[in-house]
This record gives structure tokens, C-alpha cells and sequence, in this order.
């Protein structure tokens, strides 16, 4: 089936409907209390109801406004669409990232939600449901926070800079990254781990940390965020010349992707369990 391609503009208007609605439905159920909380990949890798609740809230009303779209979620997979061919739309969803955060009830949690067009990610919305903060970006559009149009930091010393991180579940990956970061952490000014890696990757959007890295992000955790962090000026990639994925994300100012680049191909952090 042909169908027209949508513009970014109206992608990012739907995606930051939904996600407004999904971010009330989290805060919503957290206030009521965590429940239902199981395990997925490993004994720390947790999943509760509002994951899945919002998720299916999400996936409900995108089916409404684009039926033939399909949609990526964290927590179901793929819901395969209608249109397969050129102009097709795949949502990429987390439904809660930082689900640990979620867990404690730290503020740090985010429905993320991007859109992706013939393969290509163009329009980005990335919402911190326990504070009501929003991100968003088009591919050529810029991207955005409160109006304000968003570029990365200034900084150009690696030494200077301040760099956030994070951990898989995996006990045998996380022993990795730990060798990785104590390699790195002499080489930097300081290391934050926050817990929730689209909002890294917003705060390094927007300067709040001079840059990011972390290996084992599916999809769904860099997707808009990974987006956000490129329209504000950042290089967002994987190892030599590979694209952000599974065995890497860096995003960094170009003045310091270099850098912080060597520094992580030398300590084979894409490599590891
Ligand atoms: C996790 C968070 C965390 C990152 C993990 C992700 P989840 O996502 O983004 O910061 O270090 O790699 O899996 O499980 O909270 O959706």
C-alpha cells in the first residue's frame, strides 16, 4: 500500500500528546503506589504495572490516531502496522525509562517516544513524568526544552568535562563497564549516573552534563533521546564510525566525541559481555 510521507511536525504533535498522557498515567500510578512488579532479563531488571499500563495506553491511541502505523514498545515488542513500504511509520517506545528510579521514587523517569520514518528517526519527544520537564526535536528542526532552542556544551577539554554513564542488568556487563568507567573516571572531570538514559541524553542535549555514554541502549532508550542530543549539535554515535546502537552510544560536542572516543575504543567499551 502508498501511503504520503507524514511531516515531522505533525509526528511530534502526536507524540507529544500521547506522551503528555502517558506521563500523567505514570505519575499517576506512582503516587498510588508500585505494583506488580516482575522480572525480565535478570533478578534486577524490573517491570511493573505502569510499564505495561502505559504502554498499552500509548500503543491504544497511537493505534487510534495512525492505525497503520506500527509500533516498537519495550515491554510487548513489535505491533506490526499496515503499511510496509515507503512513507511507513515505526513509533519507538519506552514506556518508563528508569523503571529502577520508578521503583525508589526518585524523580528521574521518563516516557520516551520517537518516530521513525523509512527506517529514519525524525521527530522525538522525551517527557521526565515526575517532573513534568519535556524534550523534543525534528530531524532539521532543532532541538527544544521549554521553548528554548537547545545546544550541547562549550567544553573542549575531556578533562574538564563532566560525563554520564550507564549500567546494564547483566552482573557479567556491568563488571565490564565498571572496568570501563574506572579506566575513564582519572581522564575526566567527574562521572553521573542517573538511571534513566533518554534523560542523559537530554541532559547532555542541553549542557547539563558535557557528555554521555553507555553500551547495551536498546532502541527504545536512545531513539528520541539519541535524537534530542543530535539537533542540539551533539555527535551521537558508536565506535569507529559505527552507528549508535547495542554495543555503543557516545554523545558528545564535537569537540570532545574524539577524545572521550579514543578513550573508550582503548578500554573496548563496545566490547564485553
Ligand atoms: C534503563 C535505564 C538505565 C540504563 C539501562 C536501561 P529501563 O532503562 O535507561 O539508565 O543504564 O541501560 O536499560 O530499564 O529503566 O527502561
Amino acid at each position: 500500500m502508498v501511503s504520503t510521507r507524514p511531516s515531522a511536525d505533525e509526528l511530534l504533535e502526536l507524540a507529544l500528546r500521547v506522551a503528555r498522557e502517558a506521563a500523567g498515567t505514570a505519575r499517576r500510578m506512582r503516587t498510588e503506589g508500585v505494583s506488580a512488579v516482575a522480572t525480565k532479563s535478570t533478578v534486577t531488571d524490573v517491570v511493573t504495572a505502569a510499564d505495561r499500563a502505559v504502554e498499552r495506553q500509548v500503543v491504544a491511541a497511537l493505534r487510534e490516531a495512525r492505525p497503520a502505523d506500527s509500533v516498537l514498545g519495550e515491554e510487548y515488542g513489535t505491533a506490526v502496522g499496515t503499511v510496509a513500504g515507503p512513507g511507513s511509520v515505526r513509533w519507538i517506545l519506552d514506556p518508563i525509562d528508569g523503571t529502577v528510579n520508578y521503583l525508589y521514587g526518585l524523580p528521574q523517569y521518563a516516557v520516551s517516544l520517537a518516530a521513525e520514518v523509512d527506517g529514519e528517526v525524525v521527530a522525538g519527544v522525551v517527557i521526565n513524568a515526575a517532573t513534568g520537564d519535556e524534550w523534543t526535536a525534528t530531524r532539521g528542526g532543532g532541538a527544544w526544552r521549554d521553548g528554548r532552542r537547545l545546544a550541547g556544551s562549550t567544553e573542549t577539554d575531556l578533562g574538564q568535562a563532566l560525563v554520564g554513564t550507564g549500567f546494564g542488568y547483566d552482573p557479567a556487563r556491568r563488571s565490564h563497564q565498571a572496568n570501563v568507567l574506572a579506566g575513564l573516571i582519572a581522564h575526566v572531570r567527574d562521572i553521573r549516573r542517573f538511571g534513566a538514559a533518554a534523560l542523559d541524553l537530554c541532559l547532555a542535549a542541553e549542557g547539563r552534563v558535557d557528555a554521555y555514554y553507555e553500551k547495551g541502549l536498546n532502541a527504545w532508550d536512545h531513539a528520541a533521546g539519541g535524537l534530542v542530543a543530535t539537533e542540539a549539535g551533539l555527535r551521537v554515535a558508536g565506535l569507529d564510525g559505527a552507528p549508535a546502537g547495542l554495543d555503543l552510544v557516545i554523545a558528545a560536542p564535537p569537540a570532545l566525541f574524539e577524545p572521550l572516543h579514543e578513550r573508550l575504543a582503548k578500554l573496548d567499551a563496545a566490547g564485553g559481555p
